[in-house]
């Protein structure tokens, strides 16, 4: 088996600023309201950059901060819920965009938890010695999915993309992955796609194409699982939380990252949040906050560092990587 070490990592968002008092014209809310339950102030919202276009961008920047070419990738591995269209994946809309000819291209769905996903999936064909070198992508233009009638939901997410640069390395990298899912409990996060409409079908039915949520529980399931999800990986890398310089949380809820630190008895600080700034991007939201972080320069060679996600699934996972 190889090692896997991330070399490079990239972020972008669509420019257009969307503050909690723009919300209040939308729906019936107001900053107080957003910020004290959620934490967040603003978000970015597309106005005419579709899931391929952020990913295109978030590539670019990850393969200048690897110094790569593109012909250096081969696998893409990209995390979304909204992609462009069924058929071609996004992967490899961004493959064509960017002329990665050599890479192998396709899309996963794991909701919010999408990037630790698609990182656990592309460290597996790196140590296994299938690939060599793959770029990671988590991209959301989630405004499309969202019920803007719908104040318990709307003013929660935002549009973003990121991405990350794998390759095989002689050093440690990504030194331990926890994945798991609980498909009993979907019915809290859901979104339709299209709902059977053959000649066959008699009668339509009828789907709202729009987010839906049953806050409460996801809530409970997102403190229970991070808390797991960080002890797993922790003990998988014989490692304790002294150990970790930051935890890179999926930046749903500020709320629910204090009561994880409550939990751990840790500080808020070993946390990146950016959340205030973007909302949740679901798939994007840790590869967005992980480039904010390297770009930061809060990272130094041999720091160890842990990504942790939860979401719609219901999914979670994690991974202990090594700077
Ligand atoms: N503005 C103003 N009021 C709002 C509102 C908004 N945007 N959204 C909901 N409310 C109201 C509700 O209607 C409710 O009013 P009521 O008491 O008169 O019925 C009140 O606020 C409280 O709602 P409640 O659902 O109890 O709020 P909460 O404290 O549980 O917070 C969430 C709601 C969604 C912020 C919280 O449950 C949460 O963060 N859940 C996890 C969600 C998440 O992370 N999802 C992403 C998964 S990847």
């Amino acid at each position: 088996m190889y090692e896997v070490k991330i070399v490079g990592t990239g972020s972008y968002a669509p420019s257009n600023i969307i503050s909690n008092e723009d919300m209040s014209k939308v729906v019936d809310t107001n900053d107080e309201w957003i910020k004290s339950r959620t934490g967040i102030r603003e978000r970015r919202i597309s106005k005419e950059e579709n899931t391929s276009q952020l990913s295109i961008e978030a590539a670019k920047r990850a393969l200048d901060s690897a110094n790569l070419k593109p012909e250096d990738v081969d696998l893409i591995v990209l995390a979304t819920l909204t992609p462009d269209c069924f058929i071609p994946s996004t992967a490899c809309l961004v493959q064509k965009e960017i002329k990665a000819v050599n890479a192998t291209c396709f899309d996963i769905s794991a909701a919010c938890t999408g990037f630790i996903y698609a990182l656990n999936i592309a460290s597996q064909f790196i140590k296994t010695g299938q690939h060599k070198t793959a770029l990671v992508i988590g991209a959301e233009v989630l405004s499309k999915v969202v019920d803007w009638k719908d104040r318990n939901t709307c003013v929660l997410f935002g549009d973003g993309a990121g991405a990350a640069i794998l390759q095989r390395s002689n050093e440690k990298g990504i030194i331990s992955e926890y994945t798991g899912s609980d498909g009993s409990k979907g019915e809290h996060l859901e979104c339709d796609a299209i709902p059977l409409r053959s000649f066959l079908v008699e009668e339509e039915e009828v789907t709202s194409n729009f987010v839906s949520m049953n806050g409460r529980e996801i809530f409970k399931f997102a403190t229970h699982v991070m808390v797991e999800c960080i002890n797993k990986v922790l003990q998988d890398a014989e490692c304790s939380l002294d150990d970790i310089k930051y935890i890179i949380p999926h930046q749903a809820n500020m709320r629910i990252i204090e009561y994880v630190c409550k939990k751990l008895k840790i500080d808020k600080e070993k946390f990146f949040i950016n959340l205030d700034r973007y909302g949740n991007t679901s798939g994007a939201s840790i590869a967005i906050a992980l480039d904010e972080a390297a770009q930061q320069g809060l990272f130094n060679k041999g720091d160890k560092i842990i990504l942790v996600g939860f979401g719609g699934g219901l999914t979670y996972g994690a991974q202990l990587i090594q700077w």
